[in-house]
């Protein structure tokens, strides 16, 4: 063991230098030694758009080459990258890999939730499914530009389905399959989508759960939607719409259905996909990625990042209905023709060691997870982790949230054994890929810490006023250059996209997070500004849940907050009045959670519902979180109270809230 035990990590300095720790050869062979890493941030300060040019022609095959690397019209927000480029997404993830002696090399390796179903696609019966279902997609009367809904467990279909719409330029959005009918369906208008891919239900902890009633729910008011292709996955019994559903696996199979489909030239800002996320108001916003920008930046960061390499086993744990996996599951890994991993199910079934056999199984290289699947297999315990030889694993990644230094040391002592580089990657939907995060061989670790922006990133932090924060002093999180992977628009809302990103602090994009620099120039992030709760790692606006809330018949008002959680990070703490006369009981709420559940999704259902017969609310009526925080989790002290319009609320409430808690 080396000298980074625990103590000394958790010590004064808490620093930890990969790069003593490796191997020499592994330094020398790396995508990024410490010697190009200067190189590259020199270029990249002198010269940025050269120094993006270099990369979107090193990592992608461009059709037509572009123009010019960055157009931008700062007035109305617009950054077109690469213009008069010309490429598609899924050749650059699959043709270009069958003629350069990877065609059969493992594209995908997709392990079930049950242990025994695996499946695996080497490049070219990768490149052939996708064909094929492109050809599906195309007969039904899909084209470029059509939206495409994917409504999907984590099947290889999902990444099929993908591709497939990327190679003919239809944009797909993809909608997590832990939400509701009512999510899916707003999702789904919102975006316009033709045609939906859905899946009959989804394995999860040993159980199955329906799909295609959420399915049925939703499409009943979608006048868009003309077909629905159904993948089987648990086979249960389901209600087909005749003239609507279809299944996969005969339109796939279909004797009219051509083995090759030829991929359509994309401009380089012709959208890629749309992916919701949540923002401070009710309806989530549709993020737009372009198809140049956004390819190069998780190319480019994959490679440098997770110092991606030939023969590695890639395996991102995020569901790909988030960000994470649509970057580092799907587009980056399968860009730079690695073998990406799929895993269909939970870290704690059938054991707490699924993650550790895997890793072990398939001798996987790179891990990238989420700080709520490490607490909860911390708290498992290390028998679980010692079970397996870990000793393929040479990079470990977390993303999503904050990741306690604790839970950052446990990572790395009992999964990296002390050795390997540890990146805490600081990212967002809106940003496409990361963009503030340690490199695995350059510089010092800090648990806690994200690191610095990677060569290119340009950030700084601002009080509220736009000036400069100090060392240390925590302030807005912008960044203050545009970057490729940054989204081009909000799908049929560019007031919204102004709004939120660009208005507040002019001239900079402005992320939502607070966070603070230290003396040494690593970021630390303090989480968002913002009312948006992140929950295991999953962005709720408390908007969303209030707006659900207060749909339901009984309830005349809601205001929600995140509280700190031990697993999840936060959880959801919500207010709740209800009409008078009705009983103020544990069944109420129940039924208010399966609502919540039903409206939006089981992560967004309240962890504890208090009852109140007023909140805090300011003259003009704007509810104060800032005070319902504080009381949620007992706090004495609940700051100024002076602009609050009736503070007699505060005494009952402060009371409910021992009740609850005694
Ligand atoms: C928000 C973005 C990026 C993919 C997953 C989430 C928080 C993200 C970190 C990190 C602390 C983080 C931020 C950010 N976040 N990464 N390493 N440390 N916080 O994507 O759903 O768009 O959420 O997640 O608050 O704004 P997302």
């Amino acid at each position: 063991m080396s000298d980074n035990t625990i103590e000394n990590l958790m010590s004064e300095q808490r620093t930890f230098d990969p790069s003593r720790e490796m191997e020499q050869k592994i330094l020398d062979q790396a995508n990024l030694t410490a010697e190009k890493y200067e190189q590259a941030c020199r270029m990249a300060t002198d010269s940025p758009e050269e120094f993006w040019a270099d990369r979107a022609r090193d990592l992608l095959h461009w059709t037509r080459d572009f123009r010019t690397t960055l157009e931008s019209d700062p007035e109305k927000h617009e950054y077109k990258w690469f213009s008069g480029g010309r490429l598609n997404a899924s050749y650059n993830c699959l043709d270009r890999h069958l003629e350069n002696g990877r065609r059969n090399k493992a594209a995908l390796i997709w392990q079930g939730e049950p242990e025994e179903e695996v499946r695996v696609f080497t490049y070219h019966m990768l490149h052939r499914k996708v064909c094929r279902f492109a050809n599906v997609l195309k007969k039904i009367g899909v084209s470029k530009g059509d939206r495409v809904a994917i409504y999907l467990p984590m099947v290889p279909e999902l990444v099929i389905s993908m591709l497939a719409c990327a190679r003919i330029g239809a944009v797909h959005s993809v909608i997590f399959a832990g939400f509701s009918a009512v999510s899916l369906q707003n999702r789904i208008i919102d975006c316009d989508a033709k045609i939906l891919i859905a899946a009959d239900g989804v394995l999860r902890g040993g159980k199955k759960i329906p799909l295609k009633r959420n399915v049925d729910e939703a499409l009943f008011e979608c006048p868009s939607v003309e077909q629905v292709i159904m993948v089987k996955r648990t086979g249960d019994e389901i209600d087909f719409i005749e003239g609507r559903d279809t299944w996969w696996h005969e339109e796939i199979s279909g004797p009219d259905i051509e083995d090759y489909c030829k991929p359509e030239s994309m401009r380089s800002a012709d959208p890629l996909f749309i992916l919701h996320t949540s923002g401070s108001t009710g309806k989530a916003k549709g993020v737009v990625h372009s198809t140049g920008g956004y390819m190069t930046a998780t190319a480019h960061t994959t490679q440098w990042v997770f110092d991606l390499r030939d023969d590695d086993v890639h395996w991102c744990t995020a569901d790909i209905g988030w960000i994470t996996g649509h970057s580092y599951t799907v587009y980056g890994p399968l860009a730079l023709g690695a073998t990406t991993l799929l895993f269909e199910g939970v870290p704690t079934y059938p054991r707490p060691d699924r993650y550790w056999e895997i890793i072990n199984r398939y001798g996987v290289n790179i891990f990238y997870t989420t700080p709520t699947a490490l607490r909860a297999l911390r708290r498992e315990g290390t028998q679980w982790t010692e079970k397996y030889d870990l000793s393929t694993l040479r990079i470990l990644g977390s993303v999503g949230e904050p990741i306690n230094p604790e839970v950052w040391i446990w990572f790395h002592e009992h999964v990296g054994k002390g050795k390997l580089p540890l990146l805490d990657t600081w990212w967002q939907t809106e940003t496409g890929s990361i963009l503030i995060s340690p490199l695995p061989y350059v510089g010092k670790l800090k648990p806690g810490s994200t690191g610095k922006p990677l060569p290119g990133i340009s950030a700084k932090i601002v009080n509220s006023d736009g000036s400069d924060a100090e060392a240390n002093e925590g302030g807005h999180l912008l960044i203050t250059e545009p970057w490729p992977g940054m989204l081009t628009d909000i799908h049929n809302d560019r007031a919204r996209y102004n709004r939120t990103y660009f208005e507040r602090f002019p001239g900079s994009y402005e992320t939502g997070d607070g966070a603070r620099v230290d003396e040494d120039g690593d970021y630390w992030i303090m989480g968002r500004l913002d009312d948006v709760i992140n929950v295991s790692g999953h962005r709720l606006g408390t908007t969303e849940i209030e707006s659900a809330l207060i749909a339901h018949p009984d309830v005349t008002e809601a205001a929600v907050v995140g509280i700190p959680h031990e697993i999840k990070g936060q959880t959801v703490y919500a207010y709740v009045t209800l009409r008078s006369g009705l009983d103020e009981d544990d069944e109420m709420r129940t039924v208010l959670r399966e609502w919540v559940s039903q409206k939006i999704g089981p992560i967004a259902v309240p962890e504890t519902i208090q009852f109140s017969e007023g909140l805090p609310k300011t003259r003009s009526g704007k509810i104060m979180r800032r005070i319902l925080r504080r009381i949620a989790v007992g706090e004495n002290d609940l700051g100024d109270t002076t602009t609050l319009s009736d503070a007699s609320v505060i005494a009952d409430l402060i009371e409910g809230q021992k009740e609850l808690f005694e």
